[in-house]
């Protein structure tokens, strides 16, 4: 049986752990000429730029030994009007595995139904799974735990903000996220979450009060990809969401930043934040690529 990768919570919490693991213990050179990706063909295919999830995809595979296939839908017949089933039931016969970003959820949706290998959700509207990995693993280095940690994400309730809130759920950090009204996280993601965790997951407005105290402070764009027409209006309501040194004092003193990249400098984090001391935004950024590598091998060459 295929097991697909489309949100976190695909993986039981065990499994989320061991592959945090596995990941730390890849990023620190254990099993460096263990290949289980040989002679395997791995699809990535984006209809949205991407650097971090396709360099560290490409750069992943490589070193597990494996090929990676990149695709975009101009390249492809789906381009020209071929079904994403029939393209999903066609490149599963060449393919051992396929991640995909797309514009919408529903299209990695619709590829797995008709796929018979594991798709992994490289950032659609809806979700960012494989940074949410990233995210618990860069925490989980800088705080060496997660029950009793406090994290703030301040700024858009967006693909990001869900997955980490299915990250604080099943991990046990707490999470405040402030966001302007009517930008509120996924509703159903995160009655789900609340329904699950055993840690305190809180919408708020002021970005402070969030703030107040917290381990880790997160941020995102404030204008996602395919985005750009809300851009102006967007700003506007976000001007308050911005991770600068006036929110930072009000965190702890060993507060970690945090950002899922790529940042645009001066709107919703300053650039003395993200260059200065307490910035994890790179040491996240590489480990996308380290567990990433976990959750190959986890999908395509689980523990026997
Ligand atoms: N964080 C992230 O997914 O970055 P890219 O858009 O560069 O892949
Ligand atoms: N929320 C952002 C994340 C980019 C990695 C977007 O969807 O554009």
């Amino acid at each position: 049986m295929k097991r697909d990768f489309l949100k976190l919570t695909d993986l039981t919490r065990d499994e989320i752990t061991g592959l945090l693991r596995r990941a730390i213990d890849l990023k620190g050179g254990k099993d460096a000429s263990h290949c289980p990706l040989i002679g395997k063909n791995i699809g990535l295919f984006f209809e949205k730029p991407s650097t971090r999830t396709r360099v560290s995809f490409e750069a992943g595979i490589y070193q597990l030994g494996g090929n990676a296939v990149c695709m975009t839908p101009a390249d492809l017949q789906l381009g020209r009007g071929e079904t994403i089933a029939d393209t999903a039931k066609t490149l599963s016969r060449y393919l051992h595995a396929i991640m995909m970003r797309t514009f919408s959820h529903e299209t990695i949706e619709e590829f797995a139904r008709n796929s018979s290998i594991p798709v992994i959700n490289g950032l659609s509207d809806l979700r960012h799974p494989c940074q949410a990995l990233a995210d618990a693993m860069t925490l989980l280095e800088k705080k060496g735990k997660f029950e009793g940690v406090k994290m703030a994400y301040v700024g858009d309730g967006n693909n990001v903000c869900n997955s980490l809130i299915e990250a604080a759920a099943v991990l046990g950090f707490d999470l405040a996220v402030a966001c302007p009204e009517g930008y509120e996280p996924h509703m159903e993601t995160l009655e789900n979450a609340r329904a699950a965790a055993r840690s305190e997951i809180v919408i708020l407005r002021d970005p402070r009060e969030a703030a107040g105290m917290a381990d880790a402070l997160y941020t995102d764009v404030w204008v996602s990809m395919g985005q750009e027409n809300l851009a102006e209006a967007k700003k506007r309501k976000f001007a308050e969401y911005q991770i600068n040194s006036r929110l930072l004092s009000c965190a702890k003193k060993d507060v970690v930043v945090l950002h899922c990249l790529p940042a645009h400098r001066g709107e919703e984090i300053t650039d003395e934040v993200m260059d200065g001391p307490h910035s994890a935004v790179f040491d996240q950024a590489e480990n996308r690529m380290h567990t990433q590598k976990a959750l190959l091998e986890l999908l395509l060459s689980p523990p026997q």
